[in-house]
């Protein structure tokens, strides 16, 4: 099948990324990192990469490869993406791509984010000058819908509300992610209201929130992002989030349930939930000094 290059950016690349990870998808469930919706999470508020050109390998059917840089400000991430098999793209030559368009940027520090099973992404990042930070372990968790838990009731005082109803209160994520967070989120095509949780004290503040993407095509529900403010955790709000959240996405339709985690207490919330570790997940890191982007 020929294959062609495009380039895209803003709405037309969050369309050509979510099509591409559902292909990625639907070649496996251990192909890669990112569900679709990952990256519409990523979508939440502006950035300086909405304006970047991402690079896309189309066959007659849609993409089957891409590059997707994101400023996430500490610095920028690359995610080499391909769909294994039907792609006539090598991994090799969308890293190549990778590495001249990071070049052509001036991009100083950027980071990629890679399964430790991967040799060859692997190989490609440490002959490329990055080196695997001393983070925190990461990876991610998956079960079956069956093997979900029963949803387990907030403590006393706290209440769970969803943005389906309607609401003049202003999004609980917007201190973390800014006043647009709503806006963009209502830009994504696999975002659902009815699976934006948070809970809220007795006086109103709100003590946490989750979101939970359901996508119809590849039939995963992903949960991204989970917060518990600091001065509510270790009171079973989370896992009583998760919980709540993982029955709605049963509701939907969800075959499959996925999250990833970036911390200890993350992995033993997702784990003490039912999820299995299914892969490990390093970042490496490439500094590249007097360039123009941080
Ligand atoms: C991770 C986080 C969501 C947990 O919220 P929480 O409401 O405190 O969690 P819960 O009280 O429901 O705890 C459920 C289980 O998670 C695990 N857990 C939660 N916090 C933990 C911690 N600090 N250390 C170790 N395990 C922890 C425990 O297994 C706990 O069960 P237990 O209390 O019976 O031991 C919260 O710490 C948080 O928002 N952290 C910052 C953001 C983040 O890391 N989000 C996850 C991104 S993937």
């Amino acid at each position: 099948m020929p294959i062609h290059e495009v380039r895209a950016s803003g709405p037309e690349y969050l369309a050509l990324v979510t099509r591409l990870l559902q292909r990625a998808r639907l070649a496996g469930p251990d192909v890669g990192v990112w569900e679709a919706a990952d990256l519409q999470w990523w979508w939440r508020k502006p950035r300086e990469s909405d304006a970047v050109d991402q690079i896309f390998w189309l066959d007659d059917e849609g993409p089957v490869a891409g590059v997707v840089l994101s400023d996430w400000a500490r610095a920028w991430g690359c995610d080499p993406i391909v769909v294994p098999r039907r792609s006539a793209v090598p991994l090799v030559t969308v890293w190549a791509r990778a590495v001249e368009a990071i070049d052509a940027l001036k991009l100083g520090k950027v980071e990629v984010l890679a399964r430790d099973d991967d040799a060859e992404l692997v190989e490609l990042l440490l002959g490329s000058g990055f080196a695997a930070a001393d983070d925190e372990p990461s990876g991610i968790t998956q079960m079956t819908v069956e093997d979900r838990p029963d949803p387990i009731a907030l403590p006393d005082g706290f209440l769970l509300v969803d943005r389906g109803r309607e609401s003049s209160e202003p999004h609980p994520m917007r201190r973390r992610n800014g006043e647009d967070v709503e806006r963009r989120l209502r830009q994504c095509s696999l975002y659902d209201p009815a699976l934006d949780l948070a809970v809220e004290a007795d006086d109103g503040a709100v003590a946490g929130y989750a979101l939970f993407w359901f996508d119809p095509v590849t039939n995963v529900g992903l949960v991204e992002p989970m917060r518990v403010e600091d001065a509510y955790q270790r009171r079973g709000l989370a896992r009583s989030l998760l919980t709540a959240g993982l029955d709605r996405l049963a509701q939907r339709g969800a075959r499959r349930l996925k999250v990833g985690f970036a911390t200890e207490a993350a992995r033993r919330l997702y784990v003490g939930a039912g999820f299995r570790v299914t892969s490990l997940t390093t970042t490496y890191r490439r500094l590249s000094p007097g360039n123009v982007h941080p």
